[in-house]
């Protein structure tokens, strides 16, 4: 039995004192409440310290939204994996579609990080993801499938047993548009196989893999339902604590 993974990306929203906020929020929320899932937040650079206290001996893990491939050195602007660690961090998302689209980020950059995060026990949510064109087009399985096997290109199988893959229609981010349960599934049970082939049935049998994109209390049973969805990350829902505990309570 895989565990649900719920994560919220909070993207680049909150300063400080409102992810004091936010986060403390959670916390009470989660605090009371028998929780079955595991919970990651995803606060930005800025607050990940501060968050790391007060999550300090709960069930909340920290994670950052990005990071660099270089261990330091002159890359003005960048957070490497081992100062990510420094602060608390558990996880990193990498190779985010806004990441891919806005940064441009290539597969062979997001494959960097892969390594680089794995090499510093940092654990990627690595998301993968079609656009609207490219489902329409009818070529949904082979990007995601090139993404995937780039993205995860020369990484062992001792190490994919500490990635979570994340499939995220970007036409379904922050839209309010989400891929239907069915659709959403095809797309999971398709990243299986592909691991089983890549890897082992073993490894394919536990990996974890979460949905993302418009992801919201009252849709996310049902995706959490779908025999491959292992989970979710979560954008515009995480940023209140109600409707974040909700989808937590639905895992
Ligand atoms: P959304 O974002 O829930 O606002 O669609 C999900 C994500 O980008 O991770």
């Amino acid at each position: 039995m895989r565990k649900k993974v719920i994560a919220g990306n909070w993207k680049m929203n909150n300063d400080l004192s409102q992810s004091v906020n936010l986060i403390s929020e959670i916390k009470n929320a989660v605090a009371g409440n028998a929780v079955n899932a595991e919970i990651i937040v995803c606060p930005p650079f800025i607050s990940l310290e501060t968050a790391s206290a007060l999550v300090k001996g709960t069930n909340i893990k920290l994670g950052a939204q990005n990071m660099y491939f270089e261990e330091n050195g002159a890359y003005t602007g960048e957070i490497s994996a081992s100062m990510l660690k420094s602060v608390g961090c558990d996880y990193v998302i990498l190779g985010h579609s806004e990441r891919r689209a806005i940064f441009g980020e290539t597969d062979e950059i997001i494959n960097k990080k892969n390594k680089k995060a794995l090499s510093a026990d940092l654990l990627p949510i690595f998301c993968v993801g079609e656009t609207l064109e490219q489902r329409e087009n009818d070529i949904t399985k082979k990007v995601i499938e090139d993404q995937v096997r780039k993205g995860l290109s020369g990484i062992s199988e001792e190490e994919i047993k500490s990635i979570i893959i994340a499939y995220e229609p970007v036409w379904a981010i922050g839209t309010g548009k989400t891929a239907t349960p069915q659709q959403a599934q095809d797309v999971h049970e398709f990243i299986r196989n592909l691991i089983k082939e890549m890897y082992s049935s073993k490894i394919a049998e536990n990996i974890i893999i979460q949905y993302g994109g418009s992801v919201k209390p009252d849709n996310a049973e049902t995706l959490l339902s779908q025999p491959d969805i292992d989970g979710a990350l979560v954008g515009g829902a995480c940023l209140k604590a109600d409707s974040f505990f909700e989808i937590i309570k639905s895992a």
